[in-house]
C-alpha cells in the first residue's frame, strides 16, 4: 500500500501546481523571497511581482546592502509590510552572522527574522532537501480533516500534535521533499478547501477519501475547529492631504506602527470609532496643531486657499478596521513643516516612495498618481 507522501505526489503529478517561477530553484534567497511573499499574496500576484523583485534585488548582498525605503517601494501594494522589514533585516543577519549564505537547519533557519517555523521547512526543504515539516494554515486544515484532530488549532496541545504529525508523514527520501512539500501546499489550496473540499462536491475524487477520518465521520466541514473570533474593532482618524502645487505633504510613519515605514498623510491618533453624529467637526487649525509637530498653525490657515471634506475611506486590516476622514487642503505656498519625519514630496517622485496601498488608491482616485505610482 502507498504511503501518504507516495499518494500526494502521485496526486501532484496529475492536479498539483507545476511551472511556477520560483518552482525548482534551489537558490535559497530565490525561495526565501517567494515562500515571504507567498505568505499572505496570492499567487498570481506574487507571478507578477516576483520577478520584479528579483530583478531589482537578486542576492541577499544587493538586499542587505539597500536602503529600506526602496525595499518598502519595491513592497508597495502587496500589504503587510512587516514582511519587507523583516526580508531586509534578515538580508542583514545572513550577511553578518553567516557570511551571505543561509545556512540549511530548519532550527537556524526559524532564528532569522521573520522566518516562522513553517517557513523554515519550507526553505529547507525546497533549496535543501531536508526532511523538515511545514505547518501553514492549509496544511493544519488537511491534517486536522485526514486525523480527525480535534479542539481549536490555536491550542497548543492540537498544534503540537499536527506538528508530530507532520513530522511523521514526511517522505523517508530527502529528494522527495520539494515536490512533496509544494504538493501539500497546493493540496490545502485547492482542493481540500476550506469551504469547498472536492470531497463534498462530487466532481473530483479526493485520493485520502477513504482514510481521510473528517470524510468517514462527515465532520469535514467542522475540522478543523474554529476559536470564535471576535468583531474586530474600529478606529476612525482624521488625515491630511495638503497640496501645494504640484507637491504632496507626507509623513513617514514609524517603523514599529502599521504600516511601518511607508509614506502616508499627516494623521490625528486613532480612536475607537465613535458615532458621526457625536464627531466634532474639526477645523484646519487643530488638525494641523495635532497631526504636525508644528507651532506654526496659523501660517498654514494663512496660507490655505481651499479647505474641505473628501470621502472617508474605509481600510479593513486583518484585525481592526479603520475609517479614514480625509481633508483636502489646498495651499498658496507650502509652509516648512518642523521634523524631518515630514516632506514635501513633488507628486512626480510619488513611484518612489512606498505608499500605504489605501493611500495609493486615494491619490489615484484624485489622478495625482498613477496606476504604477508615477506620475506623469
Ligand atoms: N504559499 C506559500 N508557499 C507557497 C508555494 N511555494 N506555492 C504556492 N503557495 C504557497
Amino acid at each position: 500500500m502507498s504511503t501518504f507522501s507516495q499518494k500526494l505526489i502521485a496526486w501532484h503529478g496529475q492536479s498539483g501546481r507545476s511551472g511556477l517561477p520560483w518552482q525548482g530553484n534551489r537558490d535559497p534567497y530565490a525561495v526565501w523571497v517567494s515562500e515571504i511573499m507567498l505568505q499572505q499574496t496570492q499567487v498570481a500576484t506574487v507571478l507578477e511581482r516576483y520577478p520584479r523583485f528579483i530583478k531589482r534585488f537578486p542576492n541577499v548582498k544587493k538586499l542587505a546592502a539597500a536602503n529600506i525605503d526602496e525595499v518598502l517601494a519595491e513592497w508597495a501594494g502587496l500589504g503587510y509590510y512587516s514582511r519587507a522589514r523583516n526580508l531586509h533585516a534578515c538580508a542583514q543577519q545572513v550577511m553578518s552572522d553567516y557570511e551571505g549564505v543561509f545556512p540549511s537547519d530548519p532550527k537556524l533557519l526559524e532564528q532569522l527574522k521573520g522566518i516562522g517555523r513553517s517557513t523554515a521547512g519550507a526553505i529547507a526543504a525546497f533549496a535543501f532537501h531536508k526532511r523538515a515539516p511545514i505547518l501553514d494554515a492549509n496544511v493544519k486544515r488537511i491534517l486536522a480533516r485526514l486525523f480527525a484532530v480535534e479542539g481549536a488549532i490555536q491550542d497548543k496541545a492540537v498544534n503540537d500534535r499536527l506538528w508530530q504529525i507532520a513530522d511523521e508523514l514526511l517522505p523517508s527520501k530527502p529528494k522527495d521533499m520539494p515536490v512533496y512539500t509544494q504538493a501539500l501546499m497546493d493540496f490545502g489550496a485547492t482542493w481540500c478547501t476550506a469551504r469547498k473540499p472536492v470531497c463534498l462536491s462530487g466532481e473530483k475524487r479526493c485520493p485520502f477519501e477513504k482514510e481521510c477520518q473528517a470524510n468517514l465521520s462527515d465532520q469535514v466541514l467542522t475540522l478543523p475547529h474554529k476559536t470564535i473570533k471576535a468583531k474586530s474593532p474600529e478606529f476612525d482618524c482624521e488625515m491630511l492631504l495638503i497640496r501645494s502645487g504640484n507637491a504632496i505633504l507626507l509623513q513617514k510613519r514609524a517603523s514599529k506602527a502599521i504600516w511601518g515605514g511607508l509614506w502616508s498623510l499627516p494623521e490625528t491618533p486613532w480612536e475607537p470609532k465613535s458615532d458621526l453624529s457625536q464627531r466634532n467637526t474639526p477645523n484646519l487649525k487643530e488638525l494641523v496643531e495635532i497631526t504636525m509637530p508644528t507651532e506654526k498653525a496659523s501660517a498654514w490657515v494663512k496660507a490655505c486657499k481651499r479647505f474641505e471634506r473628501h470621502a472617508d475611506v474605509k481600510h479593513v486590516f486583518t484585525h481592526r478596521r479603520l475609517w479614514m476622514h480625509i481633508w483636502v487642503v489646498e495651499m498658496n505656498q507650502p509652509v516648512a513643516p518642523l521634523g524631518a519625519d515630514f516632506q514635501w514630496i513633488p507628486l512626480a517622485q510619488l513611484g518612489r516612495y512606498g505608499l500605504p496601498q489605501p493611500i495609493k488608491v486615494l491619490l489615484q482616485g484624485l489622478s495625482l498618481v498613477r496606476g504604477d505610482g508615477l506620475k506623469n
